[in-house]
């Protein structure tokens, strides 16, 4: 089997994170959502990759490079503009080469690996399968409508009036099939070729599609409150490890990874929390459900349930930062210049909320 990641597309819905980055760089747990995917394809037993790639292209193959680094292949395909999930796979034919394959889309989250649903489809002499789980807001998804036997009777992109609350999750095993499928369809009405369509012209031709039925956690890291809530459910699962200097004053909770060459320096961390490499944390408290990337300062500073990326700088600063995500780079301070007030500079899209 190949394993084929969609990483192009714009994540306007992460402006002002994605202006300037491709979203599935966007770490979660101080790794980039991207490489949880590739470790995951990696982990089914796949090593010949395909990443479909958009206007962030350099930057995810600077970031990926061949896939040396995980013993996988990695095969970059340019896609032109975003027009749409079946479009990718279209332009992907001369790399998928007829062979079975997983597509996972570059921006999901899920919990546990996906080794043996690949491993079953993989053994299985089905067409497709596809991955649902129940959602609170099926209308924002892909949706599926089974009948009594949990056979696919419909499925629809976005629906205005969701018949289900079953979503697609951004897993999907094809075989050949599907290229004949992505051929056949028509651009939707948000001018995309929907792989939603191309499943459903399986299904309509006498192709057998099967669903399964995921029970776990699962997230589609489109916006910022969902990067938050994937940081909070992965730092649960991580193997905690102290690997950077803790000085004799600072209290690190158990459930905490310090990586290497960062430093706690008379300060408070409590987990589940990551700091990354090279970070510096001097008088301040870090609180749970917190990921700080690497070369970040906070000084004389408080923090909790957030997210920090890398180079940024946090000093001085009294009241409490929470439930917050901070770009790269950027510099929040305490003012001493007069008058007294809020001073900032601030990127097109952001948001912020003060006392
Ligand atoms: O997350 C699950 C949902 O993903 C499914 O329930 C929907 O059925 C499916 O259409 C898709 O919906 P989204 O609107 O969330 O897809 P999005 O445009 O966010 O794209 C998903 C990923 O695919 C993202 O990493 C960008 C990449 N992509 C997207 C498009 C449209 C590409 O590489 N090329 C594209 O043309």
């Amino acid at each position: 089997m190949k394993g084929l990641i969609l990483s192009g597309g714009k994540g306007t819905r992460l402006y002002p994170l994605t202006y300037t980055s491709a979203k599935q760089l966007i770490p979660v747990a101080n790794k980039p959502v991207l490489f949880r995917v590739i470790e995951s394809i990696r982990d089914a037993g796949i090593s010949e990759i395909g990443i479909v790639v958009g206007d962030t292209a350099e930057e995810v193959r600077d970031a990926v490079g061949r896939g040396g680094r995980w013993g996988v292949n990695i095969t970059y395909i340019q896609q032109d503009a975003p027009l749409g999930l079946a479009h990718a796979v279209k332009i992907s034919s001369n790399f998928l080469d007829n062979d079975r394959f997983v597509m996972f889309l570059g921006d999901n989250v899920i919990e546990g690996g996906i080794s043996q649903l690949i491993s079953e489809f993989a053994h299985s002499d089905w067409n497709s399968q596809i991955v649902l789980t129940r959602v609170d807001h099926p209308e924002r998804y892909g949706v599926a409508e089974l009948d009594d036997d949990g056979k696919i009777n419909r499925l629809v992109e976005k629906p205005k009036n969701p018949q289900s609350d079953l979503a697609l999750v951004g897993i999907y095993m094809f075989d050949a099939s599907v290229l004949e499928a992505v051929h056949a369809i028509k651009p939707s009405w948000r001018g995309e070729l929907e792989i939603t369509d191309a499943i459903q012209w399986l299904v309509d031709h006498g192709n057998s599609v099967h669903p399964y039925i995921h029970r776990g956690w699962w997230i589609d890291t489109g916006e910022p409150g969902q990067m938050l809530e994937a940081n909070d459910l992965v730092l649960e699962e991580l193997d905690y490890q102290i690997e950077g200097y803790v000085d004799r004053d600072s209290k690190v909770g158990r459930r905490v990874t310090v990586e290497q060459g960062a430093e706690i320096i008379n300060s408070v961390v409590r987990g589940p929390a990551i700091i990354g490499q090279d970070t510096r944390v001097v008088n301040s408290y870090i609180g749970p459900f917190t990921s700080i990337y690497h070369h970040v300062t906070i000084e004389d500073s408080e923090i909790e349930h957030s997210v920090v990326l890398e180079y940024s700088h946090i000093k001085g600063i009294g009241a409490r930062i929470q439930d917050s995500l901070i770009g790269r780079y950027v510099s929040i301070e305490r003012s001493p210049i007069k008058p007294k007030s809020h001073k900032m500079t601030i990127g097109d899209h952001s948001q912020v909320g003060i006392l």
